[in-house]
């Protein structure tokens, strides 16, 4: 038993632990453990129960998602519970097996958290839309003058609602198997021409672009690339305040590898955000940023492009000193 990786407990039918292997420990971290009885070591109702269900009745259960608080944090286990039993039958005691669900209870969250935030996303233009031609259809069967501005109103929600489900295709073909391109890409005529493109966006907000490379080639797929470093000085771009200081800037930290630095002199991201900023929809100020048009997927997109590319993407910030995204490629 103590070879199997999942926490396990069985108790007497006194409810006194008989057994527990060293990954129970992760559980319940006491060296007590054997001279208490069950409902000491385990606070848990339900589970308590499953227990006793074995010991007097002899039935099996599984109970979904039991919440623990241990060492690491929050952690969530299914714990199935049976009979131990003699040759004869007679029951001994009972076995709870603590399978660790932590991962799966992430992602379920993460899912609807997602379903839940893109729903709202998409509600938001449609609801503008659907008011601005209930409005038009009015006017019009009123014999009233069109206003113009209803129509460049529901224009520009369209190209918003398109914007955001391009960006969620690409997220789900950048996870299912659509294959990269990868060729050899001259950073210098690369970087030139992406900076060259976004030159007038720059300009509006009288930002100073600085460029330097100490790495002739990077292996990478342009399309994608493209998308990383326009995603990335488009933040830089936006979240910086007129006349900012941003750089682009390409190193080899190691023969293994090349990385890509956009650095801008702008708010920068307090500690707590860093970790979540790569989160579909994720915003550090949600109302700001809505107002300026994203959606906040941007640097999710540009996190599974890294991660296509078997490279990496993070970034040092704090706040009133700037942010400095860092995406990191293998050399070959
Ligand atoms: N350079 C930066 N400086 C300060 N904050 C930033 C910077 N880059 C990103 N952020 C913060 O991270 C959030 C997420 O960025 P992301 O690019 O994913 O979304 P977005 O820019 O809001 O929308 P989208 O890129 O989809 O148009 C932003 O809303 C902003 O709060
Ligand atoms: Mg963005």
């Amino acid at each position: 038993m103590s070879a199997i990786s999942d926490p396990l407990l069985a108790v007497d039918i006194h409810n006194s632990p008989l057994f527990y292997n060293s990954k129970f420990n992760i559980l319940v971290d006491d060296k007590e453990i054997g001279r208490r009885r069950l409902w000491k070591v385990i606070v848990d109702h339900e589970v308590v129960q499953g227990y006793q269900a074995a010991l007097t009745q002899g039935l099996s259960t599984s109970i979904k998602a039991v919440q623990f608080h241990t060492a690491t944090g929050v952690m969530f286990f299914l714990v199935t519970i049976s009979p131990l039993r003699r040759s004869n039958g007679k029951i001994y005691g009972a076995l709870g097996v603590f399978h660790d669900v932590t991962a799966l209870k992430l992602a379920e969250q993460m899912r609807i958290d997602f379903v839940a935030n893109v729903s709202h996303e998409l509600r938001t233009p449609l609801t503008s839309i659907k008011g601005y031609t209930d409005t038009l259809m009015d006017d019009v069967s009123q014999g009233r003058a069109i206003e113009e501005k209803f129509i460049h109103a529901i224009a520009r929600n369209t190209t918003r609602l398109m914007n955001l489900v391009e960006d969620l295709l690409d997220l789900s073909s950048l996870e299912s198997d659509g294959v990269l391109q990868k060729v050899e890409i001259e950073t210098e005529e690369f970087s030139a021409r992406i900076l060259k493109q976004l030159q007038t966006t720059f300009e509006k907000k009288k930002h100073t672009v600085s460029y330097h490379a100490d790495v002739k080639m990077v292996w990478a797929d342009p399309r994608r690339l493209e998308q990383v470093l326009v995603n990335l000085l488009d933040n830089a771009c936006k979240y910086t305040p007129e006349g900012g200081k941003i750089s682009l800037q390409w190193t080899a930290q190691s023969p293994e590898s090349v990385e890509v630095r956009i650095s801008d002199n702008g708010p920068g991201i307090p500690q707590e955000h860093q970790g979540r900023l790569f989160e579909r929809f994720y915003r550090v100020d949600k109302a700001r940023s809505r107002e300026s048009g994203g959606t906040g997927l941007g640097l999710a997109i540009v996190k599974h492009i890294m991660q296509r590319h078997g490279g990496s993407v993070w970034v040092e910030s704090a706040p009133g000193s700037g942010s400095t995204f860092i995406c990191q490629f293998p050399a070959r």
